[in-house]
């Protein structure tokens, strides 16, 4: 099969998800077309996406693909258009997440060839209490990057993506159930805070607003911590108890899996 471009498409507030789904392209070596950025709200048109290799990607949330990125990818249609799918977690565990997203695919008219579950930093990590700091690292890029190429090299065994055999991925259906939310948001240290209102700028749900201080909207607010890691002054905290729990339990390094 010969493609003439790739199509990267993900949701990502802190950027992982984005870091990976580049790093498998580059390695693919053919032309990108410019990314279709599903984390900020979009206007829900219709997308129809044909003639290239799509790469998508997603965090984990719960074991599953996080919720808004799935509401948003609703949104995006295949014509038995390739595509390679990506889940990142927080080193704890990604359990339904990929084969949800395989699922997703093919119901969407894509046709899945390659799928991936790789480590990010977790959005609940901190300094004191780090879980997957500073992942994807050089060794997992150098791992999407040689994916990439892998896939490229498999897709020549085909003429058309219809003679591309069933993508198995590890996961189970039905799939995890969600958890209810939680309630608690991150929270502004009032003397750190300068109102720059970045937070509010790349919030994914614009949950975040300028009222006597800056404040987040339960509500809305996906705890995705977009607004914790990018607060050029940390002035944005999430206190959780899954920080310290993530901490003490899931310490050890786990390593990307690839299904082709
Ligand atoms: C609400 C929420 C739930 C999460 N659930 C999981 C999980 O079940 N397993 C896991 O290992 N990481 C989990 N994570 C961590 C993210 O999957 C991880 O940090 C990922 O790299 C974030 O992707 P992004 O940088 O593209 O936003 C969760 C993060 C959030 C915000």
């Amino acid at each position: 099969m010969h493609l003439n471009t790739i199509q990267p498409v993900y949701f990502s507030p802190t950027r992982t998800s984005g870091k990976i789904v580049h790093a498998i392209a580059e390695g693919m070596n053919i032309p990108v077309n410019k990314e279709i950025e599903l984390t900020y709200p979009t206007a829900n048109q219709e997308i129809t996406i044909r003639d290239t290799l799509a790469i998508i990607g997603v965090p984990t949330y719960a074991g599953r693909v996080a919720p808004t990125a799935l509401e948003r990818l609703k949104h995006l249609h295949g014509d038995s258009t390739p595509a390679v799918l990506v889940v990142l977690y927080g080193n704890r565990d990604y359990e339904d997440a990929l084969i949800e997203l395989r699922d997703w695919a093919k119901a969407q008219g894509f046709i899945p060839v390659a799928g991936g579950a790789f480590i990010g930093e977790h959005s609940y990590s901190t300094a004191e209490m780090p879980t997957a700091a500073g992942r994807p690292d050089a060794a997992d890029t150098e791992i999407a990057r040689n994916f990439g190429k892998t896939i490229i090299l498999k897709l020549k065994e085909f003429n058309q993506p219809d003679e591309i055999p069933p993508l198995h991925v590890k996961g189970n259906f039905p799939y995890k159930e969600n958890n209810p939310k939680t309630p608690a948001t991150p929270s502004t240290v009032y003397e750190l805070c300068t109102q720059c209102q970045y937070c509010i700028e790349i919030c994914p749900t614009e949950a975040i607003e300028l009222k006597e201080e800056i404040e987040s909207a339960p509500e809305t607010c996906i705890k995705c911590c977009a607004c914790v890691k990018e607060c050029p002054n940390g002035a944005r905290i999430f206190n959780t108890p899954f920080t310290e729990f993530l901490f003490k339990n899931f310490h050890d390094r786990k390593e990307p899996e690839t299904f082709i």
